[in-house]
């Protein structure tokens, strides 16, 4: 690899928050710590996500170094986390001075340590940029928006992305098509994933011997709202009358399930509620169900470049070429449409979808790439 101009190893800061950042810096802090001449990359977790299942068990599974720094914020309201995070990072950047921040996705920690980085005139690399679901309900789509607007280097992960950057003004020679570094984890782990049967035989009373279906649920959206929560769970139990679904159920769902007393309709014997899973045993599920209803960004990608149909349980996707290409169909929350796509993919098997562009395991050795000749061109520039 091409080493900067100036000679010294570009110091960057990466920052990961979320379950989501956790697939996406993996394959990054690999490739930075195999080049320690070209680089010297430091983590910073923010503690958005700070349980065993949400965050541990994906370090481990995914050998990315401990964090450098820990800031610690857990949870609270939008406000106070993303305050709360930029508040404890400011004094981080200022001891470590970097060359650049990298953040990654579009959660909470991606914008408050963006926003702290470019007020301080430290250059923002923005991984996963330009996905637009043109929803701004979506907490995650100001995310997005904002943090690529404030972006020095922006790294996209499909043609579309790209196009929305033009529009919102993004100076062309900032972006760079790179490919998905999520999909990099994915083909870098697909191999070592835990068999889907180990992961359900600890389910007791829970028959998948004619097939299963994999359901994940957790946009405020569809579970903040008690009424909407009721209609999809009803209508969620009405189709795993046809075909049994795992439900690893993310914790904001299980408190919204709690607190509107609707814990009955996820406790059916074709319902198998566990915990969140670790990546490598959500991969072996996901990889061996029939379909996966989801309104997760992420598993509209895996399900994509693995072959896996996919129901979004969303009115949109910020992520149309797996629409496109792959074998995504979006549904939204209506119950006769969730009904019939799901009974059409049972009939017919599905879409046959194929990989997108650049799906090949190697974003972030581009990404890498990409970066000592941003640094060398800068460097130039300067001097
Ligand atoms: C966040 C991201 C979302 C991503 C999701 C993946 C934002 C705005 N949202 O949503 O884009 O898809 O992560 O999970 O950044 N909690 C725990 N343990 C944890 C973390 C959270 O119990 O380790 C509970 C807390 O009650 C918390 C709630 O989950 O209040 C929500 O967590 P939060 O980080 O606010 O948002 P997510 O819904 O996880």
């Amino acid at each position: 690899m091409k080493k900067t101009a100036s000679n010294r190893p570009l110091q960057i800061v990466c920052v990961v928050g979320a379950r989501p950042n956790f697939m996406k810096i993996a394959p990054l802090m690999r490739v930075f710590r195999a080049e320690p001449q070209s680089f010297q990359a430091y983590l910073v977790h923010t503690g958005q996500h700070y349980d065993e299942a949400m965050k541990d068990a994906f370090f481990r599974e995914l050998q990315i170094p401990e964090p450098d720094v820990d800031l610690g914020v857990g949870s609270g309201s939008h406000a106070q986390q993303t305050a709360e995070i930029m508040r404890r990072f400011e004094p981080i950047l200022d001891d470590l001075a970097p060359d650049a921040v990298l953040v990654v996705g579009d959660v909470n920690s991606t914008i408050a340590c963006a926003l702290v980085a470019t007020k301080k005139g430290i250059p923002v690399v923005h991984v996963e940029s330009g996905l637009r679901s043109y929803d701004r309900q979506m907490p995650e789509e100001i995310n997005r928006v904002l943090t690529d607007q404030i972006s020095d280097l922006l790294f996209t992960t499909e043609p579309d992305g790209e196009s929305n950057l033009l529009r919102e003004g993004v100076a062309q020679e900032r972006i760079r098509f790179v490919g998905n570094v999520m999909i990099d984890t994915l083909l870098a782990n697909r191999d070592r994933a835990v068999p889907a049967k180990d992961t359900l035989q600890s389910m007791q009373g829970f028959d998948t011997s004619s097939g299963f279906g994999l359901l994940t649920l957790h946009r405020p959206s569809n579970v903040d709202n008690p009424a909407i929560l009721r209609r999809l769970l009803e209508t969620l139990a009405e189709v795993s009358q046809c075909l049994p679904l795992v439900f690893p159920m993310h914790p904001r769902t299980r408190q919204r399930v709690q607190e509107a007393g609707l814990d009955s309709l996820v406790q059916s014997s074709r319902i198998g509620v566990t915990e969140p899973l670790g990546y490598l045993r959500l991969v072996g599920v996901m990889s061996a169900a029939k379909l996966v209803l989801t309104d997760s960004g992420g598993l509209q990608e895996e399900t994509t470049a693995l072959g896996v149909p996919c129901i979004t349980l969303r009115e949109n996707t910020e992520r149309p070429i797996t629409v496109e290409q792959g074998t995504n169909t979006v549904v939204g929350t209506d119950p006769t449409k969730i009904r019939t796509c799901f009974d059409d993919i049972l009939v017919t098997g599905g879409k046959a979808g194929r990989v997108p562009p650049l799906w090949d395991g190697q974003a972030a050795k581009r990404i890498a790439q990409a970066l000592l000749e941003w640094s060398d061109t800068r460097a130039r520039a300067a001097a």
